[in-house]
């Protein structure tokens, strides 16, 4: 048999490569397949797992071997030999065969490693701070403490020391705090995670991590130390900063075990207990919105290593873990993703510098500072400036983005704070010594580390630079939940701004995992009665935040979520998984609104939330378009997971609440009740109108945009699909009008008035200066839904079948551009769309990856070819079709090149 043209690679378990501490009992393994040659298809894969890599070679030593399945299948290939057991190591690799059954050589080994998965096996307990025999810690007094940073105390340092009489072969430290924590092996920072465990309900689920400290450990003497900050469990989270404290807990705790194999094969674990020593530290507080005060006097050099002298530290309040709920974390976690150097340094005011980092970044800075022991060096974050050019910092509302600084005076000195996040520009610099050189502060990007996935670019630098804005903005509020913002006190995982962005936010980044984790968030946040939240995680103990349930377009996101993720990643696992939630929440709708028009049970109704020019779409008629819309998504999951008299009772139920919508809203001549751009986006998005109205609709669509002299008027709701919806119904060359305006509202004003991200408000800034202050994010992902439309539209990446198992590449060429690409690395692999007019020509290459398949729509029907050669001749294209100005083709894997002669404009 002739070698496969095929190779596996980018092997995964569970969307992430290598993973340790799996928590799914049964992961699912993918990969995706290389070739050079055109139309491969895999007919068949044989998976081989054992314990470890040398393993793999013997047959009788293998822990599963898949023999050969005759599946086209490259994802979710379920393991399923005897159980997986806690800290089980698996190294697996895969071979396949191609359509003329020829094997592929195995893949490159990949390894993923299980968690703790029985609550047996955590054998510690919570400990936090112990009473200091000088009392109760107490936060130093100074003038740095203004009302709000009044009440917080000082970071504990957590050590304990231990001996480790033989040689190790592999050891796991697994942790979580109800806090934020982190911790270190032998004076050496364990991983890369910050602000870990993330953000979750702690009531009612708490990760933890999994860190392999191998190399860290040494026979002999050893040493664990941990520094603890508020977090969002103890600290100041959402737009109620009296409540500090009272959402999940008071003071942080950490949970810690050490698991250890030696050499021989025998081994021994060690976790959080009493007998732990605790002292403060440097950290005199921290605060995700207050900031961190640190005062490098109070460093205490070597306390994280063994044969420190511990004999002045204080004991640790020990708990029990009782019914935790510990889950594995099941994406990447966040991390300090790039750093920037500072743009420009001014000085407005006397020794008070201004540094611009060039754009709106999430995360903190580095603060490089000579100068004499006790000075006091103060970091202000901001987004915007003031005309004076000091900062605006009235948009953060109480939050207080304030780090300070108090140098030892031991030389250069370096200070970045760890239990904090600001939304910044600029920083303002005071109490510094000297003048600070443009060096002496270093952005660090903070964010969860999904796996950057796509990239769009064409000839206009407005859109490349509202594409980068998108992704910006993504990459500031994808941390550890979907956030609506990252500066203002809320920081919240809005549900609304999370389901309208979320297929924008697939493209970017692999969010398969992120969402994963987001969605029990979501499903932990049910009301009893069934009703999605309107914020996940649920905010405990905030008054304003428990009255919120149920509001359309914001509560919707409990069924839009998983049905996007499921479609992107061909995932149905997310489907089982909360599918009991939704049709609780589906219930919980029909019992209420027996006309089917959706009036009750609408919760906090925000309508089509911050359109400009006051273009009210009528609320029940928005929450009447996302029921239908629900349970149209519906049944498209129930069918997609075998479970079809569901999916007929949806059906069902999304035909009477399009005919009770018809009847209540559309008049006769396709006229929408309150003909805003958002009332005819929905009907047509959510397929809401009966076939001989669509274009009638769409016309009234149209009307409305011109009755802005061209300009949108959609809020958060309608933004997403306005050019899509346009596109759709031939008026393409209205999507890029509104994607190229330069005028309010457009992004193109945003961007043409210094935005770097993508704004909350059309408004946020105009000649007239700054929006209310009262909420007015720089940084809000919303508005830039309409990243979706640029992969889908103007590159022409679209899914054909869930997981682009079958891809669509359906350029629309438009507006002036004269070439756009897009890249999209896809569960099934990289799929490219490129195209140029030169001349008269119209230039399409593309890139299918293998073992699927695409229908090619190249805008033109004269003279087209491929590679040079009429496509009738091509190797591996087929012709279907043309008509309304295209040529359908079909074509397998590989690259193409197709060209085709523009019709005269
Ligand atoms: C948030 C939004 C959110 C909205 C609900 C705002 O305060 O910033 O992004 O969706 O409230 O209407």
């Amino acid at each position: 048999m002739a070698p496969s043209e095929l190779r596996p690679v980018g092997l995964r378990c569970e969307y992430r490569v290598d993973p340790l501490g799996v928590g799914e009992r049964i992961p699912r393994l993918s990969w995706t397949l290389e070739s050079e040659e055109r139309g491969q298809v895999q007919s068949a894969f044989r998976i081989l797992v054992a314990a470890s890599e040398g393993e793999l070679e013997a047959e009788e030593n293998l822990l599963w071997d898949s023999g050969r399945v005759e599946s086209g299948s490259t994802i979710g290939a379920e393991y399923e030999r005897e159980a997986l057991r806690s800290g089980s190591q698996c190294v697996w690799k895969v071979r396949v065969w191609d359509g003329t059954n020829n094997p592929s050589p195995y893949s490159s080994p990949a390894v993923f490693e299980m968690g703790l998965l029985e609550k047996s096996d955590w054998e510690g307990v919570w400990i936090s701070a112990g009473k200091s025999p000088a009392g109760d810690m107490e936060p130093p007094s100074g003038d740095e403490y203004d009302d709000l940073a009044n009440g917080l105390v000082p970071s504990p340092y957590l050590r304990r020391e231990f001996p480790l009489d033989k040689t190790v072969r592999r050891a796991r430290l697994y942790a979580t705090a109800r806090g934020v924590y982190e911790l270190s092996v032998n004076g050496t920072r364990v991983g890369e995670d910050v602000l870990a465990p993330g953000w979750t309900d702690y009531d009612r689920r708490l990760q933890y991590q999994t860190y392999d400290v191998t190399p860290l450990l040494a026979e002999g003497q050893n040493a664990l130390g941990a520094v603890l900050g508020d977090g969002w469990f103890a600290g100041f989270v959402g737009f109620d900063p009296k409540h500090r404290g009272a959402h999940y807990g008071a003071r942080p705790q950490l949970l810690a075990q050490l698991n250890v194999e030696y050499e021989d094969g025998t081994t021994e674990s060690l976790a959080t207990e009493g007998s732990w020593r605790c002292s403060t530290g440097p950290i005199l507080y921290s605060d995700l919105l207050v900031g961190e005060s640190y005062d490098a006097r109070s460093e205490i050099p070597g306390w994280a290593e063994p044969g420190f002298d511990d004999s002045g530290w204080y004991g640790v309040e020990a708990e029990e873990i009782e019914d935790t709920n510990l889950v594995a974390q099941p994406d990447e976690g966040v991390r300090v993703i790039e750093e920037l150097e500072a743009k420009a340094v001014t000085e407005p005011e006397s020794g008070r510098y201004v540094f611009d980092l060039g754009r709106n970044i999430v995360g903190w800075v580095r603060l490089k500072v000579e100068g004499e022991a006790g000075t006091k060096v103060t970091l202000r974050h901001a987004e915007a400036l003031d005309p004076d050019g000091t900062i605006y910092t009235e948009n953060l509302r109480s939050a207080r983005q304030t780090d300070t600084y108090i140098l030892k005076g031991e030389g250069k000195e370096v200070y970045e704070p760890r239990f904090t996040f600001h939304g910044f520009r600029y920083v303002e610099v005071t109490g510094y010594p000297g003048e600070p050189h443009l060096e002496a502060v270093t952005g660090c990007v903070v964010h969860s580390a999904t796996p950057p996935s796509g990239s769009f670019e064409c000839s206009s630098s407005l859109v490349n630079k509202l594409q980068e804005n998108i992704v910006w903005g993504q990459r500031g509020n994808f941390l550890s939940v979907p956030t609506d913002c990252p500066q203002r006190d809320e920081r919240l995982g809005w549900m609304g701004d999370a389901q309208i962005f979320v297929r924008t936010a697939s493209f970017n980044m692999d969010v398969a995992a992120f969402f994963e984790k987001w969605m029990t968030d979501v499903q932990d946040a049910q009301s009893p009665e069934g009703a999605f939240p309107d914020v996940a995680p649920l905010l405990r103990g905030s008054g304003l935040i428990d009255l919120r349930w149920g509001a359309p377009a914001w509560s919707d996101a409990g069924v839009i979520v998983p049905w996007t993720i499921y479609r992107t990643y061909d995932d149905t696992r997310i489907v089982e998984r909360h599918y009991k939630a939704m049709v609780r929440w589906m219930e919980y709708l029909r019992e209420a609104n027996p006309d089917f028009i959706r009036k009750n049970r609408m919760g906090n109704n925000y309508g089509d939330w911050l359109s400009p020019k006051g273009d009210h779409t009528p609320k029940h008629l928005l929450a009447t378009a996302y029921w239908a819309y629900d349970a149209k998504l519906m049944a498209e999951m129930a069918e997609a997971t075998g479970r079809y008299d569901d999916a007929s009772e949806y059906r069902d139920l999304n035909e009477r609440i399009k005919a009770a919508f018809e009847e209540a809203y559309v008049s006769p001549d396709g006229r929408i009740e309150g003909d805003t751009q958002t009332c005819y986006l929905l009907a047509l998005h959510m397929d809401l109108l009966p076939e001989d109205l669509r274009s009638a609709a769409a016309e009234h669509l149209v009307r409305t945009i011109e009755r802005e002299d061209w300009h949108l008027s959609t809020g958060f709701v309608g933004v997403g699909y306005l050019c899509p919806v346009l596109t759709e119904a031939g008026y393409t060359d209205v999507a890029y009008r509104l994607l190229t305006n330069e005028t309010y509202p457009s992004w193109g004003y945003t961007i043409k008035n210094g935005a770097t991200t993508i704004w909350e408000r059309w408004d946020g800034w105009t000649e007239a200066g700054f929006q209310s202050p009262n909420m007015n994010s720089f940084n809000h992902y919303s508005l830039g839904s309409v990243g979706e439309w640029l992969y889908r539209y103007v590159a022409g990446i679209d899914l054909g079948t869930p997981g682009y198992g079958h891809i669509l590449i359906r350029p629309r060429p438009g507006g002036s551009l004269t070439h756009a690409s897009g890249e999209y690395d896809s569960v099934r692999g990289r799929i490219s769309s490129s195209w140029k007019i030169e001349g008269d020509w119209f230039v399409l290459e593309v890139l299918i990856p293998p073992n699927t398949a695409a229908t090619v729509h190249v805008p033109s029907t004269d003279d087209i070819s491929e590679g040079g050669r009429p496509v009738d001749e091509a190797d591996g294209v087929e012709f279907l079709r043309t008509g309304e100005g295209e040529t359908v083709l079909s074509v397998g894997s590989g690259r193409y090149e197709f060209a085709g002669r523009m019709a005269r404009r």
